[in-house]
């Protein structure tokens, strides 16, 4: 990154910046924790709330505008807590209630919006409701909360239909009965530990009002919704037919789009009554959806006027690193999401997905669920300087954008993970054939010198850290030129300053690999090709890597330039 001297100074730039009110999600930066990777406060090796909150200024001082925390709940741990045994409770590896007020309260003491995940589709099978569902027997009250059915065959011993868990193996698992007889089925998309709830069922409609209301209640400003797409399913559960299991078969992710737990029109009906109860509270308050859904349009639907305020644009996190792909993309997406009025959510990092530096350091093809040690190894060096060229390309683009903890560092997966030490339960179930994503969940290096680069006090870490974090650490970073961090934090502060959030794509036709565009004052130029092209028109404010020669922008590299002389009358 390389700041160049410009006609106007970094403080007069940042002089008039102003709190959006309730369009604060159409700009936002909304930075991801994972809790038990970010921060340690007890020693344990798993971050923890009160660890969370002692890092916030960390984030505050990075200059994004909230968190979104993957979730802390009371929950066995069987998916990392995407397995929730009590929504209205904290996990004791996490903390209490008090730590998550205190944690909130230092948040917004920083202007930082907290976002919760909301774990909708599945409960964890020892969630009170399931373990009732299963004492009470078939044909209950409790068993309609979930989705249980008889098996098909003669005696009941096969699954009611073909549907596999995204986690590999069958949807369904057979219960069995008090007297030891096996019993009737029931459904799970991802994993056995997972049960899926019955959002035909008014009471877990009413139960999951209440549980918005709790967390509202507690102050928090909105909800990222997992998996928004899959909670109605198409009626009588159909088989899943042979094309949408050729298209399931294709993808890598884990994460299916197209059958008939997915996307069912219906889902809607669910995120209007939310969004409805937002709106009770105050028009600021936001959800977002994490919806796999096959296209930008279809996405586009769960951001409706009266629905929800976001929705990751996974469209845009699967583009190759191309730029022709790439503008097809942002065209479509922006396209897609005019015609409902709503802003682009950009992402191209979670806790789901190979981190965007090995991704982009792999040979082109189709993005793998994890990265094994016997696996071709990503290009770190390539990797590292393609992603943060596609950052400052994301960062530049107008609506909202969602960074994953540890993407400001340039921390790659761990690559060469002990197999022994993969959670991700997509690594049994997949009878060890699917790495799953433990490599992109390992604990932050803040400190190169501290044990456990200075995760938690004693330097335990729940999943060991990759060799190459210590030089990755945030002490290492930070207020270094030239670093991925001081890139982050520098092109967060002119992304604000000079309103790109709120800008308009002006395409300008460059030459070819190379994405050439205007957004308001700046012209942004990314090289996707192999060969440097001669650098645009402008006054280069920052570039993704630091530029000797300014006037050639070289292979993987994004630029921004100022285009319009900085007039002080106009800030
Ligand atoms: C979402 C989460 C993922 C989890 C799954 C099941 O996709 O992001 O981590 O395993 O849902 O809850
Ligand atoms: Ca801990």
């Amino acid at each position: 990154m390389t700041i160049e001297e410009t006609t106007v100074t970094f403080t007069e730039l940042t002089a008039d910046l102003e709190n959006p009110g309730p369009d604060w999600r159409r700009t936002a930066v909304v930075y991801q924790i994972y809790p038990r990777s970010f921060a340690d406060s007890n020693g344990d090796g798993i971050g923890d709330l009160p660890g969370i909150t002692r890092r916030l200024p960390a984030l505050a001082e990075l200059g994004v505008d909230a968190i979104w925390l993957s979730p802390f709940y009371k929950s066995p741990q069987a998916d990392a807590g995407y397995d929730v045994a009590d929504y209205r409770d904290v996990d004791p590896v996490f903390g209490t209630l008090a730590d998550f007020d205190a944690m909130l309260q230092r948040a917004h003491g920083l202007g930082l919006k907290v976002i919760v995940d909301l774990v909708s589709n599945h409960s964890s099978d020892e969630h009170e409701w399931f373990q009732a569902a299963l004492a009470a027997g078939p044909g209950s009250r409790e068993r309609e909360r979930y989705i249980f059915r008889e098996g098909r065959g003669e005696n009941g011993e096969l699954p009611p239909n073909n549907w596999e868990s995204c986690f590999r193996g069958p949807a369904w698992t057979r219960t069995t009965n008090p007297d030891g007889t096996p019993g009737q089925w029931y459904l799970h998309l991802f994993d056995t530990k997972q049960p899926d709830w019955n959002w035909e069922n008014p009471e877990v409609r009413a139960e999951f009002l209440d549980v918005l209301r709790f967390w509202l209640d507690r102050g928090v400003d909105g909800f990222r919704v997992d998996v928004a797409h899959s909670l109605i399913k198409a009626p009588g559960l159909p088989d899943q037919a042979p094309a949408d299991q050729a298209a399931q078969d294709a993808e890598t992710d884990g994460f299916f789009l197209t059958g008939p737990m997915w996307d069912q029109d219906r889902v809607h009906e669910v995120y209007r009554d939310w969004r409805a109860l937002l709106d009770t509270y105050s028009p600021d308050r936001i959800l977002c959806a994490e919806a796999w859904v096959p296209s930008l349009d279809r996405l586009a639907r769960y951001v409706r006027d009266d629905e929800m305020h976001q929705a990751f644009n996974f469209g845009y996190l699967e583009s190759e690193w191309d730029a022709a792909h790439l503008r097809a993309t942002i065209d479509k997406s922006i396209a897609a999401n005019e015609t409902v009025g709503a802003p682009t959510t950009w992402v191209l990092s979670n806790h789901d997905v190979v981190r965007h530096v090995s991704r982009l350091g792999l040979p082109a093809g189709p993005r793998p669920n994890g990265i094994r040690a016997e696996d071709v190894q990503p290009d770190h060096e390539l990797g590292l300087r393609r992603a943060r060229a596609a950052t400052l390309l994301m960062l530049s683009l107008p609506g909202s954008a969602y960074v994953y903890q540890g993407e400001e560092l340039g921390l790659p997966d761990h690559t060469s993970l002990d197999d022994d030490l993969r959670q991700d339960p997509t690594w049994w179930r997949s009878q060890y054939t699917e790495a799953g994503r433990d490599g992109c969940r390992v604990p932050l290096p803040w400190e190169a010198d501290e044990p456990g680069l200075g995760f938690g006090p004693g330097g335990a870490t729940w999943l060991p850290q990759p060799a190459a974090y210590a030089e990755l650490a945030r002490d290492r970073q930070h207020e270094v030129e030239g670093s991925t961090l001081e890139m982050y934090r520098t092109a967060l502060a002119f992304r604000r300053a000079f309103a790109l959030a709120v800008g308009t794509v002006g395409w300008v036709e460059s030459a070819p690999g190379v994405l050439q565009f205007t957004n308001g004052e700046l012209t942004v130029a990314a090289n996707t090709g192999t060969e440097s092209v001669p650098m645009p028109e402008g006054e280069l404010l920052m570039s993704s890597v630091p530029l000797t020669d300014h006037g050639t922008l070289p292979a993987d590299t994004t630029v921004w330039l100022l285009t319009e002389v900085f007039n002080e009358s106009q800030s």
